[in-house]
């Protein structure tokens, strides 16, 4: 039972949709793009009754909720913003690695803290909802908005989208501390076909269900208020206008009971870019029809349900329908008692929160390779930093923070406090008395100021070096796909030149994605993933390098080797005829699961009871100093109706081991993590033999295997 279906809150909400006129109840509908209209339209739509705004920040969100407050029945208006790592914008706060880079952690708690402190910043500036978590899987890394996934798994995106879900909605709606989570984007939008924002998905529902569905259900079940519908389409219907997708299966068969809000302009989307709808009329039909609650930013939507009603082209119930599925939200979560001011003022970035921010970067940190230089040691006493993106933190915040919306704003000044990794490197180096030397040399983008030759110069006065490479939010980013995922500018050139110098090279990844950084890997002595990772990633990347954190990161997503190898997801489907192009090998260059340690771990003692499918292994950390592992569990269905992946995460869990410690993991599975989504889309566990895979990444190397039998 969810908090806004109780008897007490429907009764309300029926009791105020009993006194709405059609026009009150079609404002209810719209959501204001506060940046996007003239202050005075805005304000208009208030006296209106519009039901929600959305990029509205601090005293016009207080102005226009007085507005709203005095119209004839005064329903509080509904403030969401996108903050999806840290109220990012705003500047004041405390800015958390990217989703993607969370996800490396690999730590539901991470998340959770992460979801909690941004719901803490977002109600004390007045707001009461978050457009998070993307809960899309990041399958094609040409896709522009891959840093916005948790990465190509649905349980490991499920877990971690619970897991924030709970931190921004809490277990009260209505204490003031937290806000309304948003799953979205539902769904499938990240498998357009060619990593292409927004285009046709060409899957089936079976695909759906088998795939993209399981993280939403898992939100629907951590509680999620609502959900937002994705711009692309399934096999030629607009999500925007698929009643399947919406009332039977995410009604249907989740049992969600929240709301839901399109995406931007969905709706006036099907006229426009898919060319469903002849006009804005036919559009809101289709939209309304489909149980789409409320039309983010298409305004024009108010003139026309208004006329569809009238006309009767539109039954009023369908209406009643989508405003009740509002107000029962606004009810549970206490708007109408507590409209604003609900948050505790001043927590904007404030010590605690930023400390949360600085763990979730040092959990996320994820060690690709070393070959033993790492951590630095005594010998090393001058440290040549290079690579624009060392000492950039608008590369290293990635998107959705103030540098980026509601309107890009590339020339504002960074505000502090913020860490980049050449600060980061400089703050350990110099209780050391390590000399640190800085050279931009070049960056992601084509620059009159790159100067190969000066970072050269620096470099060959080094006893190692530290090179930053990656890319910039102007090469990510909805509507900003990518076809070539190589190190772009002269990142290669300078590789090679640096190279030449025979010196140690730690290479970083500041990215928003998985790069092709095939060539980098080879030569680097290490390779640290860290992607975007907040307002402290450069520290977490410093501390792990000189060995005051030992990484304990994952990858929650794969690096193909070129572009042309995608898709390299782990959990594919098997049938490829020799498993490989014939100029590539057939594995990714680093697939899901994998991350190294400072110490080692060892796996032993796999056992599985087939009648109560609890797994238990012993993991002993055998090096000589302590670690966080992650230990996974995947599995295989030997024989099935339908295609099945060769692997798929079932279970994982992360723990702190002394050196030399030994600890037996217990992992309670269930028969559903056995079970499939048979040719008729009816999900079923087929009788037969099952292989349980259990370590620390997805590489057959790294994994204990054992058989069972399930009737
Ligand atoms: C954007 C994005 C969506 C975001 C919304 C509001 O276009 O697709 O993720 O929450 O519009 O900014």
């Amino acid at each position: 039972m969810q908090k806004w279906n109780t008897t007490a809150v429907n009764h309300r909400a029926n009791e105020i949709l009993a006194r709405m006129t059609l026009p009150e109840k079609v404002a209810q509908m719209v959501q204001v793009p506060f940046a996007y209209v003239s202050r005075e339209e805005a304000l208009d739509w208030a006296k209106r009754g519009a039901g929600s705004f959305l990029h509205v920040l601090g005293e016009d969100a207080r102005e226009i909720q007085r507005l709203a407050l005095g119209t004839r029945l005064g329903i509080p208006v509904l403030f969401g913003i996108d903050a999806i790592h840290g109220h990012g914008l705003n500047q004041s706060a405390a800015i958390f690695p990217s989703q993607l880079a969370a996800a490396c952690s690999w730590n539901p708690a991470v998340l959770e803290e992460m979801g909690r402190v941004t719901a803490r910043e977002v109600a004390a500036d007045g707001l009461h909802w978050t457009f998070s978590p993307v809960l899309c899987l990041g399958r094609d890394a040409r896709w522009g908005r891959i840093n916005e996934t948790f990465g190509e798994d649905p349980y490991l995106a499920g877990e971690l989208g619970a897991a924030i879900i709970h931190g921004y909605q809490g277990e009260d709606l209505a204490d003031g501390e937290h806000i309304l989570a948003c799953a979205k984007h539902y769904i499938g939008y990240g498998d357009a076909i060619g990593g292409r924002d927004s285009c046709d998905t060409e899957m089936t529902f079976r695909k759906l269900k088998e795939t993209f569905l399981p993280p939403f259900r898992r939100a629907v079940e951590a509680g999620a208020a609502t959900v937002m519908t994705a711009y692309g389409s399934i096999d030629g219907t607009p999500f925007t206008a698929s009643e399947r997708a919406m009332r039977e299966i995410l009604r249907g068969e989740l049992g969600f009971t929240g709301f839901v809000v399109t995406d931007w302009d969905n709706v006036a989307s099907l006229v426009q870019k898919q060319f469903v709808a002849k006009d804005i009329d036919e559009a809101a039909l289709l939209a309304a029809r489909a149980g789409n609650d409320m039309m983010m930013t298409t305004t024009a939507f108010y003139e026309s349900a208004i006329r569809l009603v009238e006309s009767g082209a539109l039954d009023e119930s369908v209406l009643d329908e989508a405003v009740g599925n509002i107000l029962r939200v606004k009810i549970a979560m206490g708007l109408f008692k507590r409209p604003q001011d609900r948050g505790t003022p001043d927590c904007l970035g404030c010590a605690e929160h930023r400390l949360s921010a600085l763990f979730a970067a040092r959990e996320s940190v994820t060690l690709l390779k070393n070959d033993g230089v790492l951590p630095l040691n005594e010998t090393i006493r001058k440290i040549a930093v290079v690579g624009a993106n060392a000492d950039d933190i608008r590369a290293q915040y990635g998107d959705w923070t103030y540098f980026t919306h509601p309107h890009p704003s590339p020339k504002s000044t960074p505000a502090r406090p913020y860490v980049t990794l050449l600060e980061g490197v400089r703050m350990l180096a110099q209780p050391h008395g390590i000399a640190v030397s800085f050279a931009r040399g070049c960056g992601p983008l084509p620059d009159e100021v790159d100067d190969l030759e000066a970072a050269v110069a620096a470099a060959k006065e080094a006893d190692v070096i530290v090179l930053a490479v990656g890319d910039v939010v102007e090469q990510a980013g909805e509507y900003r796909d990518r076809a070539d995922l190589s190190l772009s500018g002269a990142q290669e050139a300078l590789f090679e030149r640096l190279l030449q110098l025979g010196k140690p090279i730690v290479t970083v990844l500041i990215s928003t994605k998985p790069l092709c950084v095939t060539r980098v890997a080879e030569g680097s002595a290490a390779l640290i993933a860290a992607f975007n990772g907040g307002m402290y990633g450069g520290q977490a990347v410093a501390e792990a390098i000189f060995g005051a954190v030992n990484p304990s990161g994952k990858l929650p997503i794969s690096f193909p080797r070129h572009s042309g190898q995608i898709p390299v997801y782990y959990n594919s489907l098997p049938g490829w005829h020799g498993g490989r192009y014939v100029d590539l090998p057939e594995t990714p260059l680093f697939t899901f699961g994998e991350g190294l340690s400072y110490t080692s771990f060892a796996y032993s003692a796999l056992h599985v009871e087939r009648e109560t499918l609890r797994v238990s292994v012993t993991l002993t950390n055998t090096g000589a100093r302590a670690g966080s592992e992650t230990a996974q569990v995947y599995v295989r269905d030997l024989v099935s109706s339908i295609l099945t992946p060769l692997k798929r995460l079932i279970a994982f869990q992360k723990i702190h081991l002394e050196a030399g410690e030994s600890k037996q993991l217990v992992f309670q599975l269930q028969r559903d993590d056995f079970s499939l989504i048979r040719a008729d889309e009816v999900r079923v566990v087929e009788p037969g033999e099952f292989m349980l895979f259990v370590g620390g990444s997805s590489k057959d190397v790294d994994l204990l295997t054992q058989v069972i039998a399930l009737e």
